[in-house]
């Protein structure tokens, strides 16, 4: 067999898990999923998730990628029995199903970039997000976003945009920073920081089972969880790497990223956001574009920042997007005897359709939505600590241990909070979450609308 490839530095490693993990799940995501659960409730309520479960679920998606050195459903056929692989299998399933509407924001971005150019969002920026996310022009926007993923994952030029990422990060990063000091000096951005950043404990107390799914979904989703892309990145590392500074350091880069996109977006919205309705639907999804184009919208060479930041965007959404295609097409090229295009053709068809609704609709997208957050993230990443933890059990600290010597403490700890902790918090999250989306009145399932 030939020798198997190994991250060339160690900060490469690092670099291509932050740049898998930041993405439209930072810049998009938690600004949307704050507005729609209750502000600085569900910030509280998603660090505590990112800390206790998704920060000790990274590195058991580490343990196993590393310890087996295989692609992920691989890795759990060979140190378990034929029924693991399934959990493997779940992970691809995921990641397909939340790409299918991460192309949909995609195409919005792209028509963003547009807008940027022709000023078309200047008038009225909540006009333009509505008019952008629906309708047949947001399917052909969603097509474009995609066939530009599925060209470069069939061509196999990830290189390059691996590239791209390294400096796409630091330019999101210092964006972002901009914006922010900028947005501190708007007459009565304070309106936004408390509602972003003073958590009510009575909401907190009193919604925790609805945002509890969320705020677990969340994390996962951020760090890129559940969807086997942190098992294949891990076994390419070396056993002297320090897996737990390695995950410590993505965990850290990417919660900034989000903190930062809610800094720049929630004064925006309650200041100049034209009166957005952040806490409705469209309003949530739509929290980062109405209010990034209000605050272009009123400001000197707008439609220049506006190019740079929406192009920003764009590629963290691509380099993420390239990713979750990745999974699925090495997966099935793993196992059928397909030309790599042609793969990745079909299954990008098969992506675009799956999409239509979700383009067509922002319902349908937070349908689609509230199943990955509530169901199938959590499911994953269930099986893969339950594997960690359970099945592998010591080994697996072994493993972690390696290249982190002084660490023993920590180890036993991890492994402890995954067999318990991890696994007790997302079965709590399952419960409500499929409490919510099937069995409840008007229960979500059912009823999209
Ligand atoms: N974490 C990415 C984001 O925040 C999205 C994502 C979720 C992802 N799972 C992934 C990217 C798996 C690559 C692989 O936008």
């Amino acid at each position: 067999m030939a020798q198997r490839e190994t991250w060339a530095t160690r900060v490469g490693f690092i670099l291509a898990a932050i740049g898998s993990a930041v993405g439209l799940g930072n810049l998009w995501q938690f600004p949307f999923k704050t507005a729609t659960n209750g502000g600085a409730a569900f910030v509280v309520f998603y660090l505590a998730a990112v800390l206790l479960i998704g920060f000790p679920a990274m590195l058991s998606e580490f343990v196993l990628g590393r310890r087996t050195k295989r692609n992920a459903i691989d890795a759990f056929g060979r140190l378990g029995s034929g029924p693991w692989r399934i959990a493997g299998a779940l992970a691809v399933v995921t990641g397909f199903w939340i790409l299918s509407y991460y192309n949909v924001v995609g195409g919005w971005v792209l028509r963003y970039i547009v807008g940027s150019i022709n000023g078309a969002y200047f008038a009225n920026p909540g006009e333009y997000f509505a008019a952008v996310s629906a309708g047949p022009g947001a399917v052909l926007a969603q097509a474009v976003f995609l066939a530009i993923v599925v060209g470069i994952v069939a061509l196999g030029i990830e290189d390059g945009i691996e590239k791209a990422t390294k400096v796409m990060v630091p330019s999101i990063v210092i964006l972002m920073v901009a914006l922010a000091i900028w947005v501190a000096t708007l007459p009565g951005s304070g309106e936004g920081y408390a509602f972003f950043l003073s958590p009510d404990l009575s909401t907190m107390i009193e919604n925790a089972g609805t945002i509890i799914p969320f705020a677990v979904g969340q994390a996962f989703f951020t760090l890129s969880l559940g969807m086997a892309i942190m098992i294949t990145y891990s076994s390419y590392v070396g056993r002297d790497d320090n897996l737990i500074l390695d995950g410590g350091s993505v965990v850290i880069t990417n919660t900034l990223v989000g903190i930062l996109a809610g800094l720049v977006v929630f004064p925006i919205l309650l200041t100049i956001g034209a009166g957005a309705d952040i806490t409705t639907d469209t309003g949530g999804a739509g929290a980062l574009f109405v209010a990034t184009a209000a605050g272009f919208g009123s400001v000197p060479f707008g439609r220049l920042f506006g190019v740079v930041f929406f192009g920003v965007v764009f590629i963290a959404a691509l380099s993420s997007a390239i990713s979750l295609l990745e999974v699925t097409v090495s997966y099935a090229n793993d196992n059928y005897d397909v030309p790599r295009p042609m793969l990745s053709i079909a299954i990008g068809i098969a992506l675009f359709l799956l999409g239509v609704p979700s383009a067509w609709d922002t319902a349908w997208l937070t349908w689609f939505d509230n199943i990955a957050y509530q169901a199938l993230l959590p499911l994953s990443v269930l099986l893969t600590v339950l594997f960690v933890g359970w099945v592998i059990g010591r080994e697996s600290v072994e493993e972690l241990l390696s290249g982190a010597e002084g660490y023993a403490t920590f180890g036993t700890v991890w492994l402890w909070t995954i067999r318990l902790v991890v696994v007790g918090g997302v079965l709590l999250t399952l419960a409500l979450g499929i409490n919510e989306l099937f069995l409840v009145e008007d229960a979500a399932f059912f009823a999209p609308f």
